[in-house]
């Protein structure tokens, strides 16, 4: 392939580098496009062909089926790594030696306490509040408690700040889960590992003690493991456009938080498991719900069901659809949205709308069953998808400070009213 693109207008040629990254992926490089045009611009709603950045973190083949981080393919890590050494991996970019991934831990606990004023904010809240705006307000707030600004060309400040994040967003998380249930506020259990403690600030009891389960515990950590990381995706490229402004750590997360919240991105996995229960209450009729979704005159959509980038099965659905039966039988749990489930999948997988179309199950098909079975609320699903993807924000935005990018700033299409005279109120 030439190493050059080549755009006439008007009889006039410009010419642009074609970049190739390590996997061989090309791109037109246009960064000089409107200097060398006299201002043209491109669109591209949605950025279905626009890479914002160069980024050596997450690499992904949505035709293939291939996900890997730093190189490590996500089948390997999820069965071989634990989430804290992925989160390590992700941000610092390569696994950490033993001493390394102490150290990490223990620096994470020394930050893991959040200030007792952060449960006034969170009383103010109703108990019916969703806990996705729950952790995102509550991590905004966090910036009232921590104003002190990240000097981001200090690689000391920045492991700070991180360490910082990875210690509190679990006790807010947590707390979402405790405020919405009325229990009380609690701290972590430092002896314990990161996932694990995670389980017991959200589970335990004030009457009785609470006795990590391995098998939920090893579930979770999984299910952390797959969503740690997407490369551009809506939420990640939030995270990233925010602090392109120079805005902090905790603000840029606010917002990838608000970003993941809708049901077109990680609140698919609430919006799956409200429609595998519709699906039950009526009776399991999935052929109903089929045609409704191939129906374009109804917005229903199968939740689940197709991404942006992966025309082929999404590797981690691949996972999670055997971690699911695994984990379902390991607790004894007979759920029979589950079959709903894959019968669903199924038909999707044998109709030529869904077929002709490539949409497959997403990550998010199968992950709110094994949450369900452990015993989380559907209304944190997202909030359990925050917290895996904490650690791929993290990497992202230091990725992005690291490298200089500049603010990102769009261009548009103005297709609006041209200029015209003001008229006075009584004049129109
Ligand atoms: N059910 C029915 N039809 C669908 C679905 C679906 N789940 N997804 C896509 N389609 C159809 C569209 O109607 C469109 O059909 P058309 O070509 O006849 O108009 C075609 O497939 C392409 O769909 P787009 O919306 O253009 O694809 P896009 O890449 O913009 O959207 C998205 C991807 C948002 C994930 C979409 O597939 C969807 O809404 N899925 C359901 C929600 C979901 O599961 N989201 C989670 C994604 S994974 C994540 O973010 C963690």
């Amino acid at each position: 392939m030439s190493d050059k693109a080549i755009l006439e207008i008007d009889g006039n040629k410009y010419e642009f580098p074609i970049i190739t990254g390590t996997e061989n992926e090309k791109a037109i490089d246009i960064k000089a496009l409107r200097g060398a045009t006299g201002g043209i611009t491109t669109i591209d709603p949605g950025y279905k062909n626009t890479g914002s950045c160069e980024s050596a973190i997450t690499f992904l083949n949505g035709e293939e089926g291939i996900l890997r981080y730093r190189g490590y393919s996500i089948e390997e890590l999820a069965d071989k790594a634990d989430f804290l050494e992925v989160a390590y991996l992700l941000i610092f970019g390569e696994l950490p030696t033993q001493a390394q991934l102490d150290k990490f831990h223990g620096d994470i606990k020394a930050h893991s306490h959040v200030d007792e004023d952060v449960k006034k904010i969170l009383d103010g809240f109703p108990k019916s509040a969703h806990p996705m705006g729950v952790l995102s307000s509550l991590t905004s707030a966090l910036i009232a408690f921590n104003p002190s600004s990240v000097n981001t060309d200090s690689e000391e400040d920045m492991y700070q700040a991180i360490v910082k994040i990875m210690g509190k967003f679990p006790v807010l998380v947590a707390w979402a889960l405790r405020k919405r249930e009325g229990q009380p506020l609690d701290y972590g259990d430092d002896s314990l590992g990161y996932v694990d403690n995670i389980l017991k600030m959200m589970f335990k009891k004030p009457n009785a003690d609470y006795v990590v389960d391995p098998v939920v515990s090893n579930a979770l950590d999984k299910l952390l493991i797959l969503h740690a990381d997407h490369e551009q995706n809506c939420s990640t490229s939030t995270v990233r456009i925010v602090g392109s402004s120079h805005a902090g750590l905790f603000a840029s997360l606010s917002a990838g938080i608000n970003a993941l919240w809708g049901p077109l991105h990680g609140g698919a996995n609430q919006a799956v498991l409200e429609m595998l229960e519709a699906i039950k209450e009526d009776g399991g009729d999935t052929k109903r719900y089929m045609a409704k979704a191939k129906d374009k005159n109804d917005p229903f959509r199968l939740m689940g069901f197709g991404h942006r980038v992966y025309k082929n099965f999404d590797p981690r659905a691949k996972i999670i659809k055997v971690a699911a039966d695994e984990v379902l039988n390991a607790l004894g749990v007979d759920d029979p949205i589950l079959d709903i489930a894959k019968g669903l999948e199924k038909e999707a997988l044998e109709d030529p709308y869904f077929v002709d179309r490539k949409l497959y199950p997403n990550v998010d098909f199968y992950s709110g069953i094994i949450y369900r079975a452990m015993g989380i609320p559907v209304e944190m699903f997202t909030v359990m998808f925050a917290l895996g993807r904490l650690p791929g924000w993290i990497a992202q935005w230091k990725e992005m400070r690291n490298r200089k990018e500049p603010i990102g700033r769009p261009r548009q299409v103005y297709t609006g009213e041209n200029h015209r005279a003001f008229k006075a109120v009584t004049e129109r």
